[in-house]
Parts: structure tokens; sequence; C-alpha cells
């Protein structure tokens, strides 16, 4: 099939050279003429695994073209919208600019049968609003929200846990579904559920999934609280409510919470919803998980001062990880940074090591360090906080560390090392939700 795919980010990079993979011809388009630059070389603009290897491999078939011209949408049958839709400047909504901004530029080329297919994250009643946009051209809008998660987007895409379509009563809608089966037959061969819905719900689905995924962290964040208080162990805690499968075990790992470019901002923008709508239960709790993450930063931030007895100033700090998570140069609202920032505010002289995101995080932040290198990063460091759970980190031998640092210290703000190894090594070894009272209580370096 000829497909379009509007907005070349983490999400529409991904989504065209998937769609290419799966068989179409796709052309990916991008107001950003550097970016499309870089993946019509089939250089991935940012860093994703597997990316590379399909984008080689669309270019070489001729399957994948990207272009900054709208006429190179011209010729489509079915057309995905893939721009962003960030939080607004001032309030917890969603900015729709750019979808809006899609839709105009691709409103002159659409011919009567075509698809248009929102993938965006959208206040509920969005896709009504577009619908109407291009009501007059024959086209056909159906909303498909996307589920893939930076670091594993192209096995997310090839191998989704479910495919959802909104779409309108009646034949147009019929026809909407009968295009999207065909866009995405391997992976219905291959079993994939397919939910058919309307489109507020298909809309909502996947505002509630990513709310429920900041709920649950934010939930385990709040037991590692009380954890600390109680001197219980929050990551056993969690590996045992994991084997309960009604909970499941995934997204309860204890830490600095949850950052990134969905997650804060679709919690916010259903949360604003909630109120416009006068559902205010929902309106709080969504609230409450916002501020209990807000809080899992200030906290370890706390924390990191209270190990070095109450003032950090002066005090040399290497912060492990700049990204919202690992394998992914993403830094928005990243937790790491987030923390390193407030630890800098009061004093520290802090060095970040990420093995990917430390350029975009200096061209941010330049007052800050930054060293590729875990072990250079750690020459002389007063204290240690890992806060992205990066291979390169989790792997660290933790003698080979011991000898570069000033003092071993280390706050594990992931719970993503084994205490005992790092204890045996010499280090004192703190780590979020893990018996901190009596850590927070003495001071271990004076
Ligand atoms: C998320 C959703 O998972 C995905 O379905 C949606 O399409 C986009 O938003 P993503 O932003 O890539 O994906 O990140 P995700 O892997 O979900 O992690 C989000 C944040 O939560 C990260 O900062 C991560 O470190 C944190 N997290 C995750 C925790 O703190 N604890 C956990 O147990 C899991």
């Amino acid at each position: 099939m000829r497909i379009s795919v509007i907005g070349c980010g983490y999400l529409g990079a991904v989504h065209a050279a998937t769609l290419a993979d799966l068989g179409h011809d796709v052309v990916g388009l991008d107001t950003d003429a550097g970016r499309i630059e870089q993946l019509a070389a089939a250089q991935a603009p940012f860093h994703e695994p597997g990316l590379p290897v399909l984008l080689e491999a669309g270019r070489r078939s001729g399957r994948l073209r990207f272009a900054t011209d709208p006429a190179a949408l011209a010729g489509a049958d079915v057309h995905f919208l893939c721009v962003g839709t960030p939080q607004a400047k001032t309030t917890f909504e969603a900015d729709l600019s750019h979808v809006v901004a899609a839709v105009e530029a691709l409103r002159p080329h659409l011919r009567p049968g075509a698809v248009v297919v929102g993938k965006s994250t959208v206040p509920v009643g969005t896709a009504a609003r577009l619908a109407s946009l291009i009501a007059d051209t024959g086209a056909v809008l159906a909303w498909n929200p996307e589920f893939l998660r930076q670091g594993s987007a192209v096995r997310d895409s090839l191998a989704p846990d479910r495919l959802v379509y909104g779409i309108p009563e009646g034949p147009y809608g019929e026809a909407a579904r009968a295009m999207l089966d065909a866009v995405y037959a391997p992976l219905l061969e291959q079993g994939t559920p397919r939910l058919v819905t309307d489109y507020a719900t298909a809309e909502l689905i996947k505002t509630a999934a990513n709310a429920f995924l900041a709920l649950k962290i934010s939930y385990i964040n709040a037991v590692g609280e009380f954890c600390e208080s109680a001197g219980a162990d929050v990551v056993a805690l969690s590996r045992a409510l994991g084997h309960d499968a009604r909970i499941g075990g995934t997204y309860l790992q204890a830490g600095a919470g949850f950052g990134g470019g969905c997650l804060p901002k679709d919690l916010r923008s259903f949360r604003a919803q909630a109120h416009q709508r006068g559902v205010e239960p929902l309106e709080e709790l969504l609230s409450l998980a916002d501020g209990i993450n807000a809080d899992a930063r200030y906290r370890l931030a706390e924390t990191a001062v209270r190990l070095c007895g109450g003032d950090i100033a002066g005090r040399r700090v290497t912060v492990l990880g700049a990204a919202f998570k690992p394998n992914t140069d993403d830094i928005r609202d990243s937790p790491a940074l987030d923390i390193a920032l407030q630890l800098a505010a009061q004093g520290a002289t802090v060095t970040v090591s990420d093995p990917q995101a430390g350029p975009n995080a200096w061209l941010q932040y330049p007052h800050l360090d930054f060293e590729p290198d875990p072990l250079a990063a750690l020459g002389g460091a007063e204290l240690t906080v890992l806060l992205t759970e990066w291979a390169q980190f989790t792997t660290l031998d933790p003698a080979a560390a011991a000898a570069v640092v000033a003092n071993p210290l280390m706050l594990d703000g992931r719970n993503a090392l084994d205490p005992a190894a790092w204890r045996a090594a010499g280090w004192q070894f703190h780590a979020v939700g893990v018996g901190l009272a009596e850590a927070g209580a003495a001071p271990v370096l004076l």
C-alpha cells in the first residue's frame, strides 16, 4: 500500500520504518529539513535500537522515502498522523497545534477514499474535531493509538500487544477498518488482538493506559517511602507483588519515578480533561500520582544531601544517567537530570555520565559537567547517584569503581545494582525505598 507518515519524531520515524519493513511503500514527512536529510541517508536522528537497520533496509529496497514538501503526500492511500502533542506551556492541557497544522497541510492532497489515521495521543474529542475538518474531501478519519516504548520501539511496533481502531459507524468506518486491516495484515496474521471502537474510546484507551502505568509507578514509590520509614525492603516487596498475576511485576520498580515525553504529559492532560468534565475523583487520583512522582525526585535529592551530612555544597557528585530511561537519548522530563540539577543548585559539583544522552543534555544544561565514560566520570567522586539504569552502569565492576572514587558512597536511585556485591567491594551502599531510615538519620560523609 502507498502510505504517508506525517511527523518523523520518536514515534513517526519508527512507524514509517516498520511500515516499510511490513512491505508498504512509505513516505515520511517532517518540517525539520535536517532530520529529513538524516533519515533519507538512513541515519537515525536519535538513539533507538534497531532503527538504523530498518532505515537502511528501507533505503535499499526503495520502499522508504522522506520529504519536507507536503506535495509528497499526494498519491498515498493511508496517511498516518504522528506529530507531537506536548504539554501546553502554561496549562496541563495537550498542545494540539501540531496535529491541526498536519491536517491542514494534508487537506489539499486528500482524495476520496483515502484514510487519515491519527496515532498521536490526544484529548477525547480531538478525532471528531479533525474528522469534521476533512469531511468535505471524501477521505475518512480513523484513530489508531500507538503504544510503543522508546528504547524498544521497533520491537513494540513489529509485535504490538494490541491494535486499536477508533472508527465512525457506517460504510466509511468499515472502509477505514478494511484499509487498516490491510496495513497491519502481517501483524494480524501473527495473532495480534484487534479492538474496534468509536473515536472517543480509542483516544481514551491510550490516555488511560499511560495514566495507569504512571499510577503503578507512583504507588510503588509511595509504598517505597513507607518501607524506608518502616525499615522494610521495597525491592523484595515489589518482587513478591509481581508474582501475583492480578498485579503483574512490571511498572513496579521503585526509584526516581517516571519521566519522558509521554507518561508525565499524558497524565496531566488526562487530569485537565477530568477537571473540565467535573470528574473529581479521577482528577484527584491523577494529581496525587503526579505529586508522588515529583516527590520521588525531591526525596532522592534530599537523601543525597543527607548522606553528605546535610550540606552538599562543594561536594563532588557523580550522577550516572541523564536520559529519562535506558536505551534512549531522550532527556525530556528526565528524573536523572532533574535530580542532578537540584544537587547542582545546592552547590554540588556535578558530573553526569550517560552513554547516549550526554550531548542532548549538555546543549540544555552546559553548566553541568558531562563525561560519557562511567569510570572517568567517577574519578574523585565523593558521592555517586545512579539514576538511569543503563547496562553500562549496572554491569560496572564495583571494585574498579571503588578504586577511582574519592569516597565509595553509592545511592542507587533505581534499585538496579546488587547491594551485596557493592558492599563487598567496600562501598557504603544505599538504595531508594530500602531501609533508608537509619542511613538518613546518620550522615555517612562528614
Ligand atoms: C510510555 C508507554 O509505556 C508507552 O506505551 C507509550 O506509547 C509512551 O509512553 P515510554 O515513555 O517510552 O513509554 O517509557 P516507559 O518505558 O513506559 O517508562 C516511562 C518512565 O517510567 C521512565 O522514566 C521509566 O524509568 C519509569 N519507570 C518505568 C519506573 O520508574 N518504574 C517502572 O517500574 C517502570
